[in-house]
């Protein structure tokens, strides 16, 4: 049985896990910043990579300790490389080459947006087991996050293609910054989820960009415009718009967010249903803060092929999915040199031939 430690400090999450086989999660403790970030409602590189600082080793001693493991009993170290911001991430990568050297155990560097890909894979350590899910090839993977919305065809976990991409703002920060237009709190994927529930997702008719009529890009920018204008009124030549938000009751918040969560619903089943007539699909991965979404969750009952998302705790970042990726790379002995460098951009490059 091999045991991976992972270790992901890729944006505002410190966080470390053992993974067993790249399945079982024998640990996964992830230290959240963003209760530091809030107040500026994003995320800010240089109070995210001192915190990195300050949070890496207790993580990672935890991590052992909830696995009831030492640091002999690792097989590799894996670390999230990219993408993401890089003060942030050479803070892991230089405590992931840390380890391996010192240990003389191997370094396995994976892409992180890949990794959430293979989080719907992960199964916590407890008795009943839930029985892993073995998505059927070509699949569709989509990471819908706070940095990223991607959607990849899968031959394999390891045989990815990127076939689009947002050209302006990833889901999560739309609802991130839905949250603030609102004048809820940070981070907003979870505050409107929630409102949403509460309120008539056919209350506004929010815009649905769905681009060229064959696109697989995500444009996310024009929906959260709208919404500013709905709050705040349309500008007008000589009435710029207002400053300070009407104020709503918690029944128009509710209307807002739902009709809000319905557009992007909507926008992503369409692009879903699109790609898997394209690329004959016949499973869809969700992975990514945004695939927490119970308004997702629930549309996406109806699709007409399986749609796999990850157990709660692992929509969210955190280490154990590049733990878990990390195994596949470590069956095949691809390991990764001392000299391994953190890199602000994904593996994946953009398929060109995509009409945008
Ligand atoms: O995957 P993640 O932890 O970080 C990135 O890689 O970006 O995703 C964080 C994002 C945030 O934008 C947050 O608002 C969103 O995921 N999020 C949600 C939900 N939970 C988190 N968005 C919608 N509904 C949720 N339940
Ligand atoms: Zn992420």
């Amino acid at each position: 049985m091999a045991r991976i430690l992972g270790i992901e400090s890729t944006c505002d999450e410190t966080a470390a896990a053992v993974v067993a086989d790249g399945r079982t999660v024998l640990s996964n403790v992830v230290a959240s910043q963003a209760h530091l970030h809030a107040i500026y409602r994003g995320v800010v590189p240089e109070i995210a990579s001192r915190a990195h600082i300050e949070n890496i080793l207790p993580v990672l001693r935890e991590s052992l300790t909830a696995a009831k493991l030492n640091l002999n009993d690792i097989d590799a170290i894996s670390i999230a490389h990219r993408p993401g911001l890089i003060g942030s991430l050479l803070i892991g990568v230089t405590a992931a080459k840390t380890l391996a050297w010192s240990l003389g155990k191997p370094l396995i560097g994976v892409d992180h947006v890949h990794a959430h890909l293979y989080s719907v894979l992960l199964n916590d350590n407890a008795e009943p087991r839930t029985p892993n899910p073995e998505p059927s090839f070509p699949a569709l993977g989509l990471v819908i996050s706070g940095g990223h919305t991607a959607l990849y065809e899968m031959k394999s976990f390891a045989d990815v293609q990127l076939i689009g991409s947002t050209i302006d703002d990833a889901v999560g920060e739309a609802y991130d910054k839905v949250s603030a237009i609102l004048g809820q709190g940070y981070p907003g994927g979870p505050i409107l989820d929630q409102l949403a529930a509460a309120g008539d997702p056919n209350a506004i008719h929010f815009p649905r960009t769905l681009l060229a009529r064959d696109s697989l890009d995500f444009s996310f920018s024009g929906l959260k415009t709208a919404v500013l204008y709905h709050v705040r009124g349309v500008p007008t030549k000589g009435q710029p718009i207002k400053q300070i938000a009407r104020t709503l009751d918690r029944q128009q918040l509710a209307d807002i967010a739902a009709s809000f969560q319905a557009a992007c619903i909507d926008v992503i089943t369409t692009k879903l249903k699109r790609a898997s007539r394209k690329f004959n699909a016949r499973s869809i991965l969700i992975g990514g803060g945004v695939s927490a979404n119970r308004g997702l969750r629930a549309a996406l009952k109806q699709f007409p092929l399986p749609v796999y998302f990850p157990a709660l705790q692992y929509c969210t970042d955190n280490a154990a999915m590049s733990a878990a990726l990390a195994h596949l790379f470590y069956e095949k002995k691809e390991f990764s040199p001392l000299s391994l460098d953190a890199f602000p951009q994904s593996q994946f490059s953009y398929v060109p031939s995509n009409p945008r």
